[in-house]
């Protein structure tokens, strides 16, 4: 009888132990519990059996009974312990993660508008055959002035304020000081074989100025044909190709007599107003609009340049990059380009 009873009580540990190694279940750790320790659990009848035996063989069962008891109820402990842990762990990072949330989207930027308008206006160009050239921002007067026809203490110097570096170097207020770096490239090859040049200059220019339609720093996009037997007719037909993709199909161009030292003759462009389709409004004068300088290379800046000007003529022209921007999406001061206001930016 009482080697029978060790037996059970070896193989009810072996057993207990096993099952209890499996359980991943809290309640279910609670109903074995209950099934071998509680008050008619398998253990529990046992010990019942124990004061019924021979005297001499109680003193060991009892002691084995015991023995196997306290073994079970820690490992039980140690086992009830862990599964909370576990399940306290998971219902915290459910509470740090609530995956039914929808996600925050994270809002993607765009280019700056300037940029937008450079990108167009350089395909517009690239379309007829211009290609994107930099030339220096902090440049030498000579390639600003005197290359341009503008020797020391003209005048029209005057229109052109400018930041001095030093007494020679300066930050470039237009990009007409691209032109006559352009010719000289390739200077080494006879005059006609360097034609066409088809160049559009886009850059930074500085002059000390401010208000609505004026910032220190500003981008122009400067083009520059030459070839031989160029026309005012297509002057004019790349402003109104420029015009008609950049404002609107139904934009026209004009041009007005006017005054650089660079062309001959020369010409201020306008464009219809985009406000008021060149009816008159109170944004433009008289429906136009200026867009801004051009003319007939001057011989003298093309023989700067290290070209015939009886051989080789053409057309330039300067157009400012926040003005035509302005133009087109009706921006009342360019000042706004620069103020990094995303109520203003996100618009475009
Ligand atoms: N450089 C002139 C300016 O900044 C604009 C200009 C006028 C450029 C006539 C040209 C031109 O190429 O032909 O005011």
């Amino acid at each position: 009888m009482a080697n029978e009873i060790k037996n059970q009580l070896l193989l009810l540990q072996e057993k207990a132990e096993k099952e209890l190694q499996e359980l991943e279940d809290i309640d279910l750790l609670e109903e074995l519990h209950r099934q071998i320790l509680g008050k008619k659990g398998k253990l529990t009848l046992f010990l019942k059996q124990i004061p019924q035996l021979p005297p001499d063989e109680r003193v060991e069962t009892g002691r084995l009974a015991n023995k196997t008891k306290k073994n079970l109820e820690s490992i039980f402990k140690e086992k009830t312990q862990s599964l909370r842990l576990s399940a306290s762990q998971a219902l915290s990072l459910q509470e740090q993660i609530d995956i039914t949330v929808p996600g925050v989207q994270t809002p993607i930027g765009h280019l700056h508008p300037v940029s937008l308008a450079i990108f167009e206006i350089e395909d517009i160009f690239s379309r007829l055959g211009f290609v994107r050239r930099r030339y220096p921002e902090v440049e030498h007067e000579y390639y600003t002035f005197e290359a341009l026809n503008m020797p020391a203490h003209h005048p029209a110097r005057d229109d052109f304020e400018t930041f001095y570096i030093t007494d020679e170097i300066i930050l470039t207020p237009h990009t007409s000081s691209g032109q006559v770096r352009e010719m000289e490239k390739g200077s080494s090859a006879e005059s006609a074989e360097r034609l066409p040049i088809r160049m559009l200059n886009i850059a930074k220019c500085y002059r000390p100025q401010i208000d609505a339609s004026h910032t220190p720093m500003f981008f122009q996009f400067e083009g520059l044909f030459l070839d031989k037997n160029v026309s005012i007719a297509e002057l004019k037909g790349t402003l109104d190709f420029f015009a008609k993709n950049y404002f609107g199909k139904g934009s026209k161009t004009r041009l007005r007599p006017h005054h650089f030292q660079f062309t001959e003759p020369s010409f201020e462009t306008d464009v219809t107003c985009t406000n008021c389709s060149g009816r008159g409004c109170k944004f433009c004068k008289q429906g136009w609009l200026e867009l801004g300088g051009a003319g007939m290379v001057h011989p003298k800046v093309i023989e700067n340049g290290g070209l015939h000007p009886k051989e080789v003529n053409g057309f330039a022209f300067g157009w400012g990059v926040e003005r035509v921007a302005a133009i087109r999406y009706r921006i009342p001061d360019i000042r706004l380009l620069y103020q990094n206001d995303l109520r203003f930016l996100e618009q475009f």
